[in-house]
């Protein structure tokens, strides 16, 4: 939860802010810290459910979670490489794919915490 609402922070800086000098660094520390705060998150939860004996990936929640990890560590990486990369059409693609990975992680997240509400009963 705190992982998505960084990152949503993040998100909206590069959507309303680009006018700004300050985005992209505010940009890139706001989801870098989502995600050390996912990798945390989902460590701690791993190891809690492996002590509990039950088993991994019993429940929606779980693979929602685990869809939204995979992009949440594809969407920095090609963040990073549009720096990298010298061919402007290559860079076009990866600023294409980084926007889209970047906006299906965050709505993947949002489903793991719906899932993850309705298992504690919430709603
Ligand atoms: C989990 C990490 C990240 C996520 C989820 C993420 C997500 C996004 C999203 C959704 C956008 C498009 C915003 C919009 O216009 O609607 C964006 C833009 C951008 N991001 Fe990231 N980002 C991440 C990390 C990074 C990193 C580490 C860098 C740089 C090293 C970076 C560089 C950029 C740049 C340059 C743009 C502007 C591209 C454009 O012209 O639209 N991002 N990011």
């Amino acid at each position: 939860m705190t992982s998505f609402l960084t990152m949503l922070s993040g998100i909206l800086v590069a959507r309303f802010f680009k006018k700004k000098k300050w985005w992209l660094k505010v940009h890139k520390r706001l989801n870098i810290a989502a995600v050390v705060l996912a990798v945390l998150g989902i460590l701690i939860i791993a190891v809690y459910v492996q002590t509990s004996g039950s088993p991994h990936f019993r429940v929606s929640h779980a693979f929602y979670g685990a869809a939204a990890f995979i992009l949440l560590l594809a969407a920095p990486a090609l963040g990073f490489a549009m720096f990298k990369i010298k061919d402007k059409t290559k860079i076009l693609r990866i600023k294409q794919l980084h926007r889209w990975s970047g906006r299906t992680t965050s709505v993947l997240m949002a489903a793991a915490i719906i899932a993850g509400f309705s298992l504690m009963g919430f709603i």
